[in-house]
């Protein structure tokens, strides 16, 4: 048991009562470092590192974290205090950053890999100090999770958000006639990927087209362009394919919202009327997105479940930092917390609308 563990046991007692004292004198005791005063102080540090602070939806989910943190301090009366490094897209300025997390003292760390093949040295630094790691949203090969027994992973199930965009799109393309501009029967497409190698971009792109083939579309793609996750290459990207695919595009599939928003600024540049835009699908409802769906620039986006995310990761972080309650989180194998995605369209956006 680590020495904050221990502190956590003897304020517990404090709240909880006299059967509690007793262990929780009792762990002081064992090891070592009883000072025979009453601790009244306890807290734990969790370090998160991103792989790039200003990705909006990591953004977003982080504002969800720090809510969230409040709150189970609140419920708990253990203070957390975070810090959170951005990356900025390198894996070395990353794993410079895990030793720094691992020198002060962090209890637990999270993990958004800029690079999910090369989890190694985060690993290997993690089990040398026994220090438990949570990976997010950028998800490593199961093997490399599997390389030691504190290595966990949060986020989503990239097929299921494929999935959902593709049926968003094949309900628009069979309900409404005006959508096949040509009227050969046949749906034109484009799509804006996100980054090369991310597992969501190569799922989402394969699963969206998949589930219209599934729901009947005739579908012809026109072309693709990787504009990794961002709004302003979407917007760079989708004024050039305008221009090749000119009149031909009636459906933009995005990998994500900011990329839907991209597409979505070059067709107002572009001056084409909005009546006569290719319908636009994201995933994500991140704030900008759901607005978008909200006004009708986009049909629909898929509920990317950051504060489900959040709220996951914090009780692991938590649950390991205190060895507290980790029989009470669901883990899939033991390792995993996948949230669902959920379907976001006209009529229900404002259920999700802060
Ligand atoms: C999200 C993107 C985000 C990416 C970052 C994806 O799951 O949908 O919006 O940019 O993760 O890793």
């Amino acid at each position: 048991m680590k020495k904050r563990q221990r502190k956590f046991c003897f304020r517990r007692y404090i709240k909880n009562g006299k059967a509690v004292l007793l262990l929780g004198t009792a762990a002081v005791l064992l090891s070592g470092c009883g000072s025979g005063k009453e601790e009244t102080v306890k807290s734990i540090k969790v370090g998160v590192t991103l792989y790039d602070q200003y990705d909006t939806f990591l953004m977003e989910m982080m504002q969800a974290f720090k809510e969230y943190m409040l709150k189970k301090e609140s419920e708990t009366d253990v203070t957390i205090s975070v810090e959170i490094l951005d990356a900025s897209g390198s894996q070395t300025t990353q794993n410079e950053q895990m030793r720094t997390l691992v020198e002060k003292g962090c209890d637990v760390i999270c993990v958004n890999l800029v690079d999910r093949t090369e989890p190694t040295t985060i690993t290997d630094m993690a089990e040398k100090n026994n220090i438990p790691i949570i990976f997010f949203n950028r998800e490593l090969v199961a093997e490399d999770l599997e390389r030691w027994s504190k290595l966990y992973y949060v986020g989503a199930d990239a097929f299921d958000s494929g999935r959902i965009e593709g049926e968003l799109a094949a309900d628009a393309f069979l309900t409404d006639d005006g959508m096949d501009r040509n009227q050969d029967g046949i749906c034109q497409y484009v799509v804006l990927e996100g980054e090369a190698g991310h597992q969501d971009a190569i799922v989402r792109t394969e699963c969206s087209v998949n589930m219209l083939l599934e729901s009947g579309v005739q579908v012809e793609k026109l072309g693709y362009a990787i504009a990794n996750w961002n709004r302003g290459q979407a917007q760079t990207k989708m004024a050039s394919m305008l221009a090749q695919y000119a009149g031909k595009m009636e459906l933009i599939l995005a990998n994500n919202d900011d990329m839907a928003l991209g597409a979505i600024d070059a067709l107002k540049a572009s001056g084409i009327p909005k009546e006569e835009w290719p319908v636009v699908v994201g995933i994500d409802g991140t704030d900008p997105g759901l607005e978008a769906v909200e006004k009708g620039e986009m049909i629909g986006t898929v509920y990317n479940d950051k504060e489900g995310q959040a709220k996951g990761m914090l009780d692991l972080a938590f649950a390991l930092a205190t060895g507290e309650g980790l029989e009470d989180i669901e883990l899939e194998s033991n390792r995993y917390i996948r949230l669902p995605y959920q379907k976001v369209t006209k009529e229900n956006v404002s259920n999700f609308r802060k």
